[in-house]
């Protein structure tokens, strides 16, 4: 298994290109199961997940090319020939449920493995399903798998989500498309990706109100034509790498981030003492001073500080001067990268569902192993600030959510390797 070496000490100076959303293509991409007409995704980032998807997509008999390096997918869903997602891929990444809404839309029936525990909490799939019976599913649980069908096809109906969900929001939404009538689906997730996947949808033919706010409204239409689109900006990757000079130091532009898409998580470089110019390009990011203040945050759902930037936030607080409290509001047990980062000489007191940050002046490069997808890179951030060498092992769950990562610091001056495993 692959590890990556970083050593300490180098400031940032340079560009770094954001690649499409991870989140947003994972959704994108289960929408062609919607239409027997192509769809085609540029801008698809060059990850693992995106590969995974792929399999699974494939075993349902979907066509899927990729192109120009892995840039843009070209996908068929004419010929179909299986309904059923094997536990085997769905085991792998959770975002497999997401073909469970369009399958059944399309063809009246589906089974889906149930993606089973994660990492970074229990992560249930009760609201896709409840969602999804509410346009009139049939929905039994049997043998680990979720078995779902419509037999006269699902009809349009109001859902009201009892709490924000994400992928549950996408995969209602992708159902209610082609169901009979009008959806209204309320307290739904506001993420850029939702926005995205809605815009996609639309330019297949949907006819879709109100993404972006709490209330969307589907009116159903009976089928789905192809359509090419751009896979938006991946917030997540921009905010880790605006953390990058935030705590080596120095000035890095990332090309194609736009602040509505991170707007809380600049508020809070912005009060620690980071610079953020919004350029023709990009954002570019410089800290005031030699060392930031400690700053409190609170993840919430967009538009609130995402929770998949927590951990590289903390790997910044770590450095920063006072103490800070990090509270993580949508997952229960993702603060793994705690005791990675205390073993870097970082002072962290977590207790339930807070962390307490005392800011040290300088961090200790160790070996550290990485236990998530963000948990990975918030090591390697606070390698960058680290005195000497960080190991960073277990990398497969980086290579899931981020292009070429030494590279990209590279670029910028990091001194950061990749050393290949077996
Ligand atoms: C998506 C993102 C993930 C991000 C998360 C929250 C993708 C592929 N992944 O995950 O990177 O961290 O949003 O921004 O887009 N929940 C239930 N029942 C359900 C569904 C969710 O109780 O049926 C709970 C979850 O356990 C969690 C909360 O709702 O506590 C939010 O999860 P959700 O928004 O669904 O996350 P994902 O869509 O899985």
């Amino acid at each position: 298994m692959d590890s990556i070496l970083v050593r300490g000490g180098a400031e940032l100076n340079g560009e770094i290109p954001i690649a499409g959303a991870k989140n947003a293509c994972l959704a994108l991409m289960p929408a062609t199961l919607l239409t027997d007409a192509p769809l085609t995704l540029t801008n698809a980032p060059r990850l693992s997940d995106i590969r995974t998807m792929t399999t699974l997509l494939r075993s349902l008999g979907a066509e899927l090319s990729s192109l120009q390096d892995g840039k843009v997918l070209a996908l068929s869903s004419h010929d179909l020939t299986s309904q059923r997602a094997e536990y085997d891929i769905v085991r792998k990444m959770r975002a497999s449920i997401l073909v469970l809404g369009p399958l059944l839309a399309r063809h009246g029936h589906a089974e889906v493995s149930l993606p089973g525990g994660c990492a970074i909490g229990a992560r249930p799939v009760d609201l896709h399903l409840k969602g999804l019976e509410a346009l009139g599913a049939e929905i039994d649980l049997r043998d680990g798998y979720v078995h779902a069908k419509a037999p006269g096809g699902l009809t349009g109906g109001v859902f009201e989500f009892p709490l924000v969900s994400v992928g549950a929001t996408e995969n209602v939404l992708m159902a209610a498309t082609l169901a009979r009538g009008t959806s209204v689906l309320r307290n739904v997730a506001r993420e850029p990706e939702i926005v995205d996947l809605a815009r996609c949808l639309t330019a297949m033919g949907a006819r879709i109100e109100g993404a972006g706010t709490d209330t969307i409204t589907i009116e159903g239409v009976t089928a789905l034509h192809g359509a090419t689109h751009a896979v938006v900006a991946d917030r997540i990757e921009l905010g880790t790498y605006m953390l990058a000079p935030a705590i080596a130091g120095g000035s890095v532009e990332c090309l194609g981030g736009r602040m509505s898409l991170i707007a809380a998580f600049a508020e809070k470089l912005d009060a620690a003492g980071v610079d953020i110019e919004e350029t023709p390009r990009g954002l570019k990011v410089s800290r005031r001073n030699n060392r930031v203040r400690a700053v409190d945050v609170v993840t919430e759902p967009f538009p609130g500080f995402p929770t998949d930037l927590q951990a590289q936030m903390m790997a910044l607080m770590c450095t920063a001067d006072g103490v800070s409290v990090l509270e993580e509001r949508i997952f229960e047990n993702r603060f793994m990268h705690a005791p990675e980062l205390m073993r870097m000489g970082a002072k962290i007191d977590v207790h339930g569902g807070q962390a307490t940050v005392t800011g040290v002046a300088r961090l200790k490069g160790a070996p550290v192993m990485a236990t998530d997808l963000r948990a990975s890179v918030s090591l390697i951030l606070a390698g960058l600030a680290a005195e000497g060498e960080t190991l960073v092992n277990r990398v497969y769950h980086l290579d899931r959510g981020y292009e070429t990562v030494e590279q990209k610091l590279g670029a910028c001056g990091a001194d950061i390797e990749r050393v290949k495993g077996e």
